[in-house]
């Protein structure tokens, strides 16, 4: 199994100098705990990765949009990348700095647009003509000029779930190469529109190394031939993608990806921005859950914990594994079961024939949950949100409360 951010020393298990049973029994379950020292750690690798080509990393807000953890990476100096009004006013909330934001997305409204202007946010990452057309309309409106990236959609297969592959042509983002210079020329002769960079993000949880060669190098050249056109790219925004280990998979180590990357930019004078968002947060949060009940069938044995798929949907959805350990130790008997939550689904799984010794009451982690697992949860059943803990050396901060049942109904009425 992965290296997890839960270890264990003498028979007990803790997240940085915490006992974890401790937090379970102060704050209750289901508890998403999050390291502040590996997400501090995982950044700075990062950063110091591409020291050569000295990027602005852009963390994507989607994989994790608690301000608290926004905070923290606008402290190290980070950018965001966006996809929503909604992320923006995060970032803002959050102290980060507007100036460092790219906002990528294909359906980007008026409000949003305008909002991100009179913020001064570094780049649109352009999707489509007719977003090029809008930006450009908003910005007139408000006598202010938008710096734009075309995202180009480069066709390469990132080898991955195709739910989170996004690069390739039959996918809804961004536009083809020859589209791109299309878009382009037009946005050159537009008086309300900056052209400052390319974009291109091919999909997520990519654990091979060629899908970001074979891309990056497309737009390398795609830059160089935009020269000759008269028109100078300053940025070139990768996107993000880098795959984590949650099982047995092999990605590429940030040095290989940074090695990789720079080797193709070359010496062109290239303001490289990164969107990463899995790679940076994922392995830093655990999802602490009750077992309830275990329930042993003629064909199979269940254990039923207090989380669910509303709280964590990447296995419901993509099938995805994550690591499940128990922090209680004691000569139960293994035997394989089914991880499953009380929602009245039969997705609603953790992790399947899973061999654990276990019994009831016992405290349960699921493991890298820290992308993709809180910013995805919703209220399904009428379950309200679980809380979430930044655990800092031997100090547990509450960065959201768990939500209450007022939250569940919180602007909803019934006929007079
Ligand atoms: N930039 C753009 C434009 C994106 O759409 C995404 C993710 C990222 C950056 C960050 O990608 P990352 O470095 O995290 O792979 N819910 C799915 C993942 C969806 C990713 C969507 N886009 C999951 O749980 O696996």
């Amino acid at each position: 199994m992965s290296q997890s951010m839960i270890y264990s020393n003498k028979g007990a298990f803790f997240i940085e100098n915490v006992p974890v049973i401790q937090i379970a029994e102060d704050y209750g379950t289901p508890a998403y705990v999050y390291s502040k020292k590996i997400i501090e750690n995982t950044y700075t690798i990062f950063k110091e990765s591409f020291h050569k080509l000295d990027p602005l990393i852009c963390f994507a807000v989607k994989a994790n949009s608690n301000i608290a953890i926004l905070n923290l990476l606008a402290r190290h100096g980070a950018g965001f990348d966006i996809v929503s009004g909604g992320e923006l006013k995060r970032i803002i909330a959050a102290k980060g700095d507007p100036k460092k934001v790219v906002f990528s997305g294909i359906g980007k409204s008026i409000e949003e647009i305008g909002l991100a202007i009179s913020h001064n946010i570094l780049a649109f990452n352009v999707e489509s003509e007719g977003e090029l057309y809008r930006i450009q309309s908003v910005a007139k409106s408000l006598n202010k000029k938008a710096a734009i990236s075309i995202r180009v959609n480069p066709n390469v297969d990132a080898k991955t779930h195709p739910y989170i592959s996004t690069g390739l042509k039959d996918n809804k983002f961004g536009v083809d190469e020859n589209q791109s210079i299309k878009l382009y020329q037009l946005a050159k002769d537009m008086d309300s529109i900056d052209i400052k960079g390319i974009d291109c993000h091919i999909g997520s949880q990519i654990t091979e190394i060629e899908p970001f060669i074979d891309s990056t190098k497309k737009l390398v050249s795609l830059i160089d031939h935009l020269k000759t056109l008269g028109i100078n790219i300053e940025h070139f925004d990768i996107g993000g993608g880098l795959g984590i280990n949650y099982k047995d998979e092999s990605p590429p180590s940030f040095t290989d990806y940074a090695v990789a990357i720079d080797q193709i930019i070359g010496n062109r004078k290239l303001k490289v921005i990164l969107e990463p968002g899995r790679s940076l947060i994922g392995k830093a949060g655990a999802l602490l859950t009750n077992l309830e009940y275990i329930k042993e069938g003629s064909s199979k044995n269940f254990a039923i914990v207090d989380a669910a798929m509303n709280d964590l949907m990447r296995p419901s959805l993509y099938d995805a594994y994550h690591g499940i350990i128990n922090l209680n130790t004691h000569q139960s008997e293994q035997k394989e079961y089914d991880i499953v939550g009380p929602v009245c689904e039969t997705g609603d799984f953790f992790g399947k024939k899973r061999l654990l010794s276990i019994k009831d009451g016992d405290l349960l982690a699921v493991l890298d949950v820290g992308a993709y697992g809180m910013s995805m949860s919703s209220n399904y059943n009428s379950r309200p949100r679980a809380i979430e803990l930044l655990i800092d050396n031997n100090k547990v901060h509450v960065i959201r409360e768990r939500e209450t049942f007022d939250h569940l109904i919180m602007g909803e009425s019934i006929l007079p």
